[in-house]
Formats: C-alpha cells, structure tokens, sequence
C-alpha cells in the first residue's frame, strides 16, 4: 500500500501490509497478524509527524478508533478521547462548550493518539499540563495498561513512549482534566504582540477569543500541511549551557533564547533563518518561507531527499553557532 495520503510531508513511500483499525479488536488482530509474520509495525495516526526514509517492510496500523466524551466536573470537565479522533476539533469543541485550558494547542495537526507520545505544545502550553491519563495496548500481549502523568514521564516534545517504552505501546484512549478556574496562558511573545495590535483587553478574553489568536497567528507562519506538504517543526529547539548561550548573545544580540529548569532553550527557526536558509528550495524540497524551522515537500520528494536537506541544515548550524539540531518528527523505518 502506498503511504503517501497517511503522511502530510506526503512521501510516497510502500509499506508491506496495512490495516486500518477502528476498534480495539481489530487492532489486537492486526498485532496478532504481524506477530505471526514476525513483522514491525508502524503505527499511523494523522500523520504529521513522521518521515518516511523507505519503504516499511512490515504492518502499516493506521489507528481510527473514534469517541469524544465531555464530563462535567464541579470544578471543570473530563474529556475521554479515542486516538483517532482529530486534535484540532477536540480543541475546538471545548472552545465551544466554554471550558479554557487547550486553546493555546489549537490547529496542531494530528490525532489524539499521537499527542502524548511527543507532548505536543505551543504558545506556552503542552499537552502534559491538561493530561490525566491515558490508556495504551501492550503490542506483545493485546493488554490495555493505564498510565498516569507521572508514568508518561512527560518533557519538552518528549515522554517515555519515545524512551524506555518506545515501539511497546499503541496509545488507544486520552483522558485531559480542564479546570474549573481557567487561566489565560498569554505571555508568549507573539500572542503578547497580537493582542496588544489588535488592542484586546487581554484581562477579558475566552479561551476562544485566545483560540482564535493561537489560529491566527499559525495561520500566517505555518504552512498548511493538506497545501504545503510538511510535518511542523523539523527540529526541537535546542538547550544549551550558560556558556554557549552568553558566548552567542555577545555575537549576536538578537539571539532568541528562553531561559528554562535545564539551560538556555534556543529558538531553532531563528538559527536557521539566520544561516540563510529560509526560503531556501532543491529540486521540489525546501525551507519554509515564514518559518526557517519548518521544511517542506512540495515537490513530494522521497524521505532521503528530506533527510539529505535537513542534514545540510544541521551540519551548518553546528559550524556557524556550534549548536546540535535535534530531529522532532520520527523517522520509519
Ligand atoms: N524565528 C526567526 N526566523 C524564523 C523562525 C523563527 O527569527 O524563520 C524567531 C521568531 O521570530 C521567534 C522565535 O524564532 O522570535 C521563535 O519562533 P516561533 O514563535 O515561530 O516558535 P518556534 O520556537 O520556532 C515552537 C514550536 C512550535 C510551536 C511554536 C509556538 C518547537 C520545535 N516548535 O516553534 O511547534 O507552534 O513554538 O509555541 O518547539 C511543532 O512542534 O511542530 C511546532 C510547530
């Protein structure tokens, strides 16, 4: 089977077999199958967050379980939700029904499933501030096994499904508490900037006015994936120590850097561009225009080709500022 409409960089990449599950049987069928064949699996959600590199010799598992239910609390709401469903409109219908706590995650593409593997975040916020817990099936034994926050062990577009646990677990169901008494999380720089232009009383907004910002401000750097092929950021933004960080703010003072618990956090898309390559383009394969950190795939060019690009990035980065860029999206096989 073609993987191209499974992957939003859209790589046109084979996989062996593939399964489309959308319920828990059928992918304990799909788990014992490929058991049988001693095949891998590549567990599919939204796809945009994967780099395809060849083609997968094993079991493409797209997971489609569906199932959105909203709980009210008396101090806010529960909300249990199937891995298939779509991020984004989870976001939205809380926005809906009034409850504060995910507009800051509007519009990140992907489904629910995916969002706690790599703790999705933007304009300050993360998945891990929201998350009660989740269930996954064991894909030796077919066995769902709960996990708290704590056991996810949750960090910076990280958990331990990327670690300890990685390629053990197929996350089937999401639990998030939203809070009664919600607070606006608007200090981000750009959100700052945007409510300050567009002169909002910014001790007055509802989660879906700030929603509505989080959209906006997306809209107007980040490419649309189902236009412009892409998986978000390519790169985590790096942590470096104090002496990194002071021996680059002397060369160079309009650095962006956010002191954090680990080191200085350092806006990736601001050493890229700074390297000149935004808006950089290679035979159909390129450097997003409005945000250095993004690459794209217009041309739908194969995974090395993207791989080879993103390289070159990497390898000029650590020359010109001395600094390790760190793939975000998860590379198969
Ligand atoms: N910048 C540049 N040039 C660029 C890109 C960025 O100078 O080409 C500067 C910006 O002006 C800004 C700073 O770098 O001062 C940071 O840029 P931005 O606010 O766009 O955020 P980011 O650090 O590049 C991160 C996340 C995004 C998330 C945004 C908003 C990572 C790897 N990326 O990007 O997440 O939407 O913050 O919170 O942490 C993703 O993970 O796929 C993703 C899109």
């Amino acid at each position: 089977v073609d993987l191209q409409p499974y992957n939003t960089m859209t790589i046109a990449a084979r996989a062996k077999y593939f399964c489309a599950a959308t319920s828990l049987a059928e992918v304990r069928e799909a788990l014992r199958f490929a058991q049988e064949k001693g095949l891998p699996i590549l567990p599919l959600g939204g796809g945009s967050n994967i780099v395809l590199t060849a083609d997968f010799p094993g079991l493409a598992l797209h997971l489609g379980m569906q199932g959105l239910d909203f709980e009210p609390l008396d101090d806010g709401v529960r909300i249990r939700a199937s891995a298939g469903e779509n991020w984004h409109q989870l976001v939205m219908k809380s926005v809906e029904l009034g409850y504060g706590g995910l507009e800051n995650l509007a519009l990140i593409p992907g489904n629910i499933g995916a969002a706690p593997i790599q703790n999705i975040g933007a304009y300050g916020v993360e998945l891990k501030d929201t998350f009660e817990q989740l269930t996954a099936m064991d894909m030796r034994t077919g066995e769902l096994v709960p996990f708290t926050a704590e056991q996810c062990q949750f960090g910076y577009r990280d958990s331990i499904f990327k670690g300890a646990a990685k390629d053990q677990y197929l996350i089937c169901e999401v639990v998030l508490k939203l809070p009664g008494d919600w607070q606006r999380h608007i200090a981000y720089p750009a959100l700052q900037q945007y409510f300050s232009e567009h002169g909002y009383p910014v001790d007055q907004l509802t989660p879906a006015q700030v929603a509505a910002a989080v959209i906006d401000i997306r809209n107007s750097k980040l490419p649309n994936p189902v236009e412009i092929p892409n998986t978000g950021s390519f790169f985590k933004n790096p942590v470096v120590d104090e002496r990194l960080y002071s021996a680059l703010k002397t060369k160079y003072p309009e650095l962006v850097a956010f002191s954090t618990a680990d080191g200085w956090k350092l806006a990736a898309g601001w050493l890229i561009d700074q390297a000149g390559w935004r808006g950089f383009s290679r035979n159909g394969v390129g450097v997003h225009d409005r945000q250095a950190l993004v690459l794209v795939n217009p041309g739908h060019r194969c995974g090395s080709e993207v791989i080879q690009l993103a390289g070159e990035i990497a390898t000029d980065v650590q020359k010109k500022f001395g600094v390790t860029l760190e793939p975000e999206p998860r590379f198969y096989p």
